[in-house]
């Protein structure tokens, strides 16, 4: 018999497409009346007693503080073990860390380097399990930003957005993930070295466009977004990608090209005069504050989506 304690087959976000369009359409919704709530001072104890472990093999300031507020915010409590301070850093097997903390917590959230990380724990895991970004993933990312579209549009059905950048960046991914789940138009300008992932590409080809030309990406796009040129993990690379993308830099030029009230989107942290410019990212069109303030209210409906 196996000893994995798998049985009751809890709900995982991995991917964006673990949730139906339906399921993501209403966690948008909860997340808005969340954060509504929450500045109107109400209480709210829907993860009373729950606790949220989480595991950072990579930095982060807005997805460790979101998961930490969202949980106090809810009644619960998060903790987090770094590999550092934990025995994940003495080799300790992630199956088996998984296992345990199934025994103990009621929700794991995991920022790995390899995705297949976050799916080894997933597999063996009887508690539900959410991707904090991965070297092919952010899909917590991807709530709060269509989080922010719905606020600021109110819906996302038939809109056009632009992905400037490397086409294989974990953002890029989930952006693409995203537009077949949610119908909406996406132009990828990027370059051909560092174009998505065939088989992505197939899954979502009905919603996706490779656009050569970054002008003609953003020509009446309602939103343009990108992400830094080196990731997590890519640091070594640096100087060759800037060489590469620096032609995908989001400037006012291509901002003009967009629709008159299109929004600028980035997840954060950011590069000014590389990815994008001061001008463009603390510019009107701007709404990456928003953004990142919606990852709070966006995990703390997905916390309770999966958990409550
Ligand atoms: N956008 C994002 O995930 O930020 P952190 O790396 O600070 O968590
Ligand atoms: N693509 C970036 C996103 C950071 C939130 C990275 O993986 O480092």
């Amino acid at each position: 018999m196996s000893q994995d304690i798998n049985k009751n087959a809890p709900r995982h976000f991995l991917a964006e497409d673990d949730l139906t369009r339906d399921e993501f359409i209403s966690l948008i919704k909860n997340a808005i009346e969340l954060k509504a709530s929450w500045k109107r001072g109400e209480i709210r104890e829907s993860l009373q007693n729950r606790t949220l472990a989480m595991i950072f093999e990579k930095a982060s300031t807005r997805t460790r503080t979101s998961f930490e507020a969202g949980m106090v915010q809810l009644g619960g409590h998060a903790l987090n073990l770094s590999p550092s301070d934990s025995q994940l850093g003495r080799g300790e097997p992630i199956e088996d860390t998984s296992r345990v903390l199934s025994q103990m917590v009621d929700v794991a959230m995991l920022r790995t380097h390899s995705h297949s990380t976050i799916e080894q724990f997933a597999k063996v895991s009887s508690i539900p399990v959410i991707n904090g970004l991965s070297d092919k993933l952010h899909p917590c990312q991807l709530l709060a930003d269509m989080q922010t579209f719905f606020e600021v549009r109110g819906h996302i059905e038939g809109a056009k957005i632009a992905w400037l950048g490397a086409g294989n960046n974990n953002m890029c991914n989930s952006f693409i993930n995203t537009a077949r789940l949610l119908d909406f138009k996406l132009n990828v300008a990027c370059p051909k070295d560092l174009a998505p992932d065939d088989d992505l590409m197939q899954k979502c080809a009905s919603h996706i466009e490779l656009i050569d030309d970054v002008k003609a990406a953003c020509e009446g796009v309602d939103v343009v977004v990108t992400d830094v040129w080196a990731s997590m993990g890519q640091e070594q690379n640096s100087a060759q990608l800037a060489k590469i993308l620096s032609p995908y830099q989001v400037n006012d030029a291509l901002m003009t090209l967009a629709h008159k009230d299109a929004i600028f989107m980035h997840c954060l942290p950011a590069h000014r005069g590389e990815e994008v410019t001061a001008s463009v990212i603390d510019g009107p069109q701007s709404v990456v504050w928003q953004e990142a303030g919606n990852r709070l209210h966006a995990q703390k409906a997905l916390l309770e989506m999966l958990v409550a």
